[in-house]
């Protein structure tokens, strides 16, 4: 299961590079908001300093426009991944950009219908939005479930980011559905190492130590 980093922010990139578990980085508007810092120099420096997948975000809403745009973000780098949001007009323009060879994220993706429409497309990624599903009273990684059931049966190539991931059991589930990829915060990564148990295991072991004959 290949983990990517959702932000903008390269100080965090640069953390979770140093974890030695970062496979792509996925960004979006608001996160590129979050930095303060013109697009498109923060684009480039994240791109050339990521060993993997870079998504970034389409904000155009007709076909056209989207293939435009794309084709001025896919310059920035060889990693450019395009993040085209789910809706008609979005989909139009993945067929056409993966046709030209283009790759696309098929992002804010809340139900595996819409999901099926984004492999239909040919589209590289999709990804459901599982937080912010939960956060309403679904069941986000029933979506997850969904999806993966779907593409096993066609045989569809896309691959699963699943996106909006709030915790340590979000990952746990998508690693046990085999998801392809989870896209997630450095707040979620710094839980799935941390452990109360492992904390007091340590200081246990440490204080033992003290009692050793040196
Ligand atoms: C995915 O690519 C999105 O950037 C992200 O996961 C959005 O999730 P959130 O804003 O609900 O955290």
């Amino acid at each position: 299961m290949r983990f990517f980093l959702d932000s903008a922010h390269v100080e965090q990139i640069e953390q979770a590079q140093r974890l030695g578990i970062l496979d792509g980085v996925t960004t979006n508007p608001s996160h590129v908001a979050s930095t303060g810092r013109p697009f498109l120099e923060l684009y480039k420096e994240i791109c050339a300093m990521v060993d993997g997948p870079v998504s970034l975000e389409c904000i155009s809403l007709k076909a056209e426009e989207i293939v435009a745009e794309a084709k001025k973000l896919v310059k920035i780098g060889d990693n450019v991944v395009i993040k085209v949001p789910l809706m008609k007009e979005g989909l139009i323009a993945v067929k056409e950009l993966e046709a030209m060879g283009i790759p696309t994220n098929v992002t804010t993706v809340f139900s595996a219908a819409q999901a099926l429409l984004a492999a239909k497309c040919n589209a590289t990624y999709v990804s459901p939005f599982i937080g912010r599903l939960d956060a309403i009273g679904h069941d986000g990684i029933d979506i997850v479930s969904q999806i993966k059931t779907i593409y096993n049966q066609y045989g569809y190539d896309t691959q699963i980011i699943v996106a909006s991931v709030r915790d340590p059991q979000h990952v746990l589930d998508c690693a046990l559905l085999g998801a392809d990829i989870a896209t997630m915060g450095l707040d979620v990564i710094s839980l799935l190492y941390n452990h109360p148990l492992t904390d007091l295991g340590i200081e246990r072991f440490l204080k033992d130590w003290e009692k050793v004959p040196k």
